[in-house]
Parts: C-alpha cells; sequence; structure tokens
C-alpha cells in the first residue's frame, strides 16, 4: 500500500526577519479565510513569524492556521541572554518551530550537532520542528548535495526513534536558491527530496513514508505546482513570496 496521497500538502511562509508586529497582525486577519479554503481542501497553511509577533499572529489568525516560531533554544531556562525557551512557545500556545535554516546555520552557528538537541526538545515537549537542510552553491558545485544532506539528517535526528519523527518535517533548500530567484528545478529537487527519503527509510523504516518532506528557495505562486505535483515533495516553504497577502494568496490557489 503506498502512503503518498496520506501526506498532507503543507505551505509554510517563512516571514524572516520581516513585517512589524501590527504588520503581522494585520496580514493574519487578512489570512483568515484562506486558512478556511485551505482546510476545506485538506492543505496545512501556516507562517513563521518574528518571535515578537508569535503571539499577535497567534490571537488573530484563525486557528487552522499554523503558527511557527523561526528558532527555540533547547534549554527550558537559564541564564542565555537573548534566547528563548520551548516553555515560553507553548505558553502562546505555539507548537511549532523551524530548525537549522541555512540563514542561521550561516550566521549564528547552527550546527547539525545543536539542530539535534533543539529537535529532541521539541519532540520531547510534543512540538513538530521543520527541520531545514540544503547545501551551498560551492557544495553543490562540488557534487556533494547527497553528502550534505544525509550528514545533515543523520545528525540532525540522531538518538530519535520511529514514533518520535511521526509529525517531523524535513525542508530541503538548496541555500543557492534561497532568496536568490534562481530556484532549484522540479528534477534536482525530487531527485534530492527523494534522496532525503531514502536516508528517512534507513533511519526509521516505513515511518519515512509519513514524514513530510518539503522544498524551499525561491518558490513562486509560478512554480509552486510543478514542485508539489513530484512524489516525494509533500509542500513549500516559502520566503519572499509569503510576504505579501497576494502572492501567499497565489501560492495557496495555485496548488488547490
Ligand atoms: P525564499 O526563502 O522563498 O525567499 O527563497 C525560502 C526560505 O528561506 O525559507
Amino acid at each position: 500500500m503506498s502512503f503518498v496521497n496520506m501526506r498532507r500538502k503543507l505551505l509554510l511562509g517563512n516571514w524572516k526577519m520581516n513585517k512589524l508586529v501590527s504588520e503581522a497582525k494585520e496580514f493574519a486577519i487578512a489570512s483568515r479565510p484562506l486558512a478556511e479554503k485551505a482546510k476545506a481542501n485538506n492543505i496545512d497553511l501556516g507562517v513563521s513569524p518574528t518571535y515578537l509577533s508569535l503571539a499577535a499572529v497567534k490571537e488573530n489568525a484563525s486557528k487552522d492556521m499554523i503558527v511557527a516560531a523561526q528558532n527555540v533554544h533547547f534549554n527550558d531556562h537559564g541564564a542565555f541572554t537573548g534566547e528563548i525557551s520551548i516553555p515560553m512557545l507553548l505558553e502562546l500556545g505555539i507548537t511549532w518551530c523551524l530548525i537549522g535554516h541555512s540563514e542561521r546555520r550561516a550566521y549564528d552557528n547552527e550546527t547539525d550537532e545543536k539542530c539535534n538537541l533543539k529537535i529532541k526538545a521539541l519532540i520531547a515537549n510534543k512540538m513538530i520542528p521543520v527541520y531545514c537542510v540544503g547545501e551551498t552553491l560551492d557544495e553543490f558545485e562540488a557534487g556533494k548535495t547527497k553528502e550534505v544532506v544525509s550528514r545533515q539528517v543523520k545528525v540532525g535526528l540522531k538518538d530519535l526513534t520511529k514514533e518520535d519523527v511521526k509529525d517531523l518535517v524535513v525542508a530541503y533548500e538548496p541555500v543557492w536558491s534561497i532568496g536568490t530567484g534562481k530556484n532549484a528545478s522540479t528534477e534536482i529537487a525530487e531527485d534530492v527530496c527523494g534522496y532525503i527519503r531514502s536516508v528517512l527509510k534507513e533511519m526509521f523504516g516505513e515511518m519515512s513514508e509519513e514524514i513530510r518532506i518539503l522544498y524551499g528557495g525561491s518558490v513562486k505562486p509560478e512554480n509552486i505546482k510543478a514542485y508539489l505535483s513530484c512524489p516525494d515533495i509533500d509542500g513549500a516553504l516559502v520566503g519572499g513570496a509569503s510576504l505579501k497577502q497576494d502572492s501567499y494568496e497565489g501560492l495557496l490557489t495555485n496548488i488547490l
């Protein structure tokens, strides 16, 4: 029996360091009908605002809208100036979190080992990590894509059980395609996402068929459908095109 059709599509906007709280709130309110539309079509729809906007988005969006943090610390509390903990997110009703986005890997020394600590802490708290992996341009050009994503997946998800990864989401985002307009071809994206699923299969057996794998990197309303038509791509993680209401709506409308 194939599990392919059992994986619900997931469209997640990553707002990065954009939007004032007031703007995020306005977007959340304006997106209520979209969240209803997504639900009616069996699609999970969400956004990942800055920490400061999480409460406003959670309070003002449709209850069906997924609201994800962009990062979290792996300790519950303590002397970690500038950090935010899992209990703080849970207090706001936030149960999703991006981990290991390439910008955090590049600018904030987010290693695979650190991602692993964060993912384990999230899962221990019944939260859903969206674990981002992907190669740099140099690695891509050197033909090292699979070696890199395999290491990121194996180290990032080390010590987890099949049961632990049931709700996990993995996002494949080639660094050279993020914010550059140079999106990976659907062939490359499907090849790497299929490979990631094979690595997940080695680690977690048949549970790999339930794990959703997203593509991210210059996804736009015009190209999203092609990605989501690939058998191993279950959704998209979208930066730039998720910031404006009309293109966010276009992303959803084009995959209905
Ligand atoms: P982009 O960003 O859609 O602007 O390329 C994707 C991401 O960083 O998640």
